[in-house]
């Protein structure tokens, strides 16, 4: 486990680029935390390391949005809204895990049917509005030994 302080937005995004850089085709990233907690503007410096920023929209509507180059294919999703993890399977989400990188906000709603290896990210408040923890939980083997 690890625990990251981020002191703002800015902050926050920059830790997410780096982090970024260790991620490749098959990575499952959960992100988990209360609304507002940072989640998306994670996303967002995930998306700016792979030069796939201004492509960024928010996936509220429609649980999945794509982000593809000739680099990585990205699908991010944000499972707020949805009824239960049956709700996940007959969309056919399982099938995402393998095509590319996958990033879920409130992806602890699937945790159940993830694959053995994943990165869970927990966004907790800090000291002042701005500032976030970040706590980097790896399950499975895949992730041993690295620090984020
Ligand atoms: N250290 C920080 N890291 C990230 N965002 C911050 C930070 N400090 C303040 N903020 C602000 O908090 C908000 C985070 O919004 P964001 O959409 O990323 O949250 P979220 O976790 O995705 O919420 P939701 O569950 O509604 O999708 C933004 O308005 C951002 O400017
Ligand atoms: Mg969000």
């Amino acid at each position: 486990m690890q625990e990251i302080m981020c002191e703002n937005e800015l902050n926050t995004k920059l830790f997410a680029k780096n982090f970024a850089s260790k991620l490749s085709k098959g990575d499952v990233i959960v992100l988990t935390g209360d609304l507002g907690a940072g989640k998306t503007k994670f996303v967002e410096g995930v998306l700016e390391y792979f030069g796939l920023q201004e492509e960024i929209s928010s996936p509220t509507f429609t649980i999945v949005n794509e982000y593809h180059n000739e680099k990585i294919d990205i699908y991010h999703f944000d499972l707020y809204r949805l009824k239960d993890v049956y709700e996940f399977e007959n969309i056919g989400g399982e099938e995402y895990f393998n095509r590319g990188l996958c990033i879920f906000e409130w992806g602890e709603l699937i945790e159940d049917i993830l694959p053995n290896d994943y990165i869970k990210i927990t966004f907790d408040k800090g000291n002042t509005d701005d500032e976030r923890k970040l706590i980097i939980e790896t399950f499975g083997t895949k992730y041993e030994g690295i620090t984020f």
